[in-house]
């Protein structure tokens, strides 16, 4: 593989045999509009997921409440029968009722079907990931046991329907309850340039050799903007998004990037964050990004 499609590097899962790189692939923005029904073009988004394979990417992040359903069928027909390497990671604990609103779904039932979803809609027999994820407040955690939701799906993941539990929005004291029930292979919460407060959780996660999977890496709903990440951009011949996946990767080695996008061309230049080497004095102005008012941002 050439140095351009290194994705980052590898990072293997705790006590697996499941090795991923660094730069993964996020599915949520092959569902149509707010992540409900099917996209414009859906020849575009099989093209997307082909084009991440071509380029090496071995790990998938989805949901069966994507589109809902329809993410998972795509990338069923984009890609099945799977490259024997390729992780593919989805999540629940919540569901899209028909006004396209995100409902709290917990339930052992709840748990138990969305599992049953993710299998049928993506053609598998067992998942290699599932993330219990909480909704907190929305795209922050908030304290509260997860005891109940985490046992169900450890008892299906006793059945051998999935192979390992992560965590999706979560607090580390939630980790580490959720460490008394099974264990816990990686974690995936908001973090990016200009939302940095799972620093401390980040290094504790390092230690206990967990992945730390950022969502919205890129900004999500809300593009990242700065003027530091523009000048930083400049300087280096690159996209501002380019740099902010390239000041993930650096941040930590147990940070595992899955920037989601409809687009093959974005998708090809996110790849490309692999190549780019910040230095110290980069990273402590992108560091700094988060500590200032979004209105100082532009300044
Ligand atoms: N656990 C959770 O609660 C949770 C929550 C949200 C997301 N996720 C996961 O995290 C993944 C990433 O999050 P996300 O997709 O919401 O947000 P993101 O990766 O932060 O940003 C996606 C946005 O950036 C744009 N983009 C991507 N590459 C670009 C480029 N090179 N140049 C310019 N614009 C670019 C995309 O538009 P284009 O389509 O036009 O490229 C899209 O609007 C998702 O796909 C999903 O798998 C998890």
């Amino acid at each position: 593989m050439s140095e351009q499609t290194n994705l980052g590097g590898t990072f293997t899962l705790p006590n697996t045999s499941i090795t991923m790189k660094r730069i993964g692939y996020g599915a949520m923005q092959l569902a149509g509009p707010n992540v409900w029904g099917a996209p414009r073009d859906v020849d575009a988004a099989v093209a997307v997921l082909r084009e991440a394979i071509s380029l090496g990417i071995n790990h998938i992040d989805t949901s069966d409440f994507y589109g809902p359903h329809i993410t998972n069928q795509i990338i069923r027909q984009a890609l099945y029968p799977y490259p024997k390497d390729l992780v593919i990671v989805t999540k629940v604990g919540a569901r899209r009722p028909e006004d396209g609103s995100w409902v709290l779904a917990m339930s052992r039932q709840d748990l138990t079907e969305a599992i049953h979803d993710n299998l049928r809609n993506l053609g598998l027999d067992t998942i290699d990931v599932v993330n219990l994820r909480l909704m907190g407040d929305g795209h922050g955690p908030s304290e509260g046991s997860l005891v109940e939701p985490l046992t169900t799906l450890a008892e299906l993941k006793k059945q051998g329907l999935i192979r390992h539990l992560g965590l999706s929005n979560v607090t580390p004291t939630q980790l580490a309850e959720a460490q008394t029930i099974t264990q816990i292979v990686c974690v995936q919460n908001q973090y990016n340039v200009a939302h940095q407060e799972d620093d401390a959780f980040i290094d504790d996660l390092a230690q206990q050799s967990i992945a730390y999977v950022p969502f919205f890496p890129l900004g999500g709903f809300t593009p990242l903007q700065s003027s530091v990440l523009e000048s930083v951009a400049k300087s280096l011949d690159a996209t501002p998004m380019q740099v902010a996946l390239a000041w993930l990767l650096q941040r930590s080695p147990n940070i595992l990037l899955i920037p989601g996008t409809s687009s093959v061309e974005h998708l090809r230049q996110n790849v490309k964050a692999a190549v780019l080497q910040l230095e110290q004095q980069t990273v402590a102005d992108l560091n700094a990004i988060a500590a200032k008012p979004l209105a100082d941002r532009f300044s």
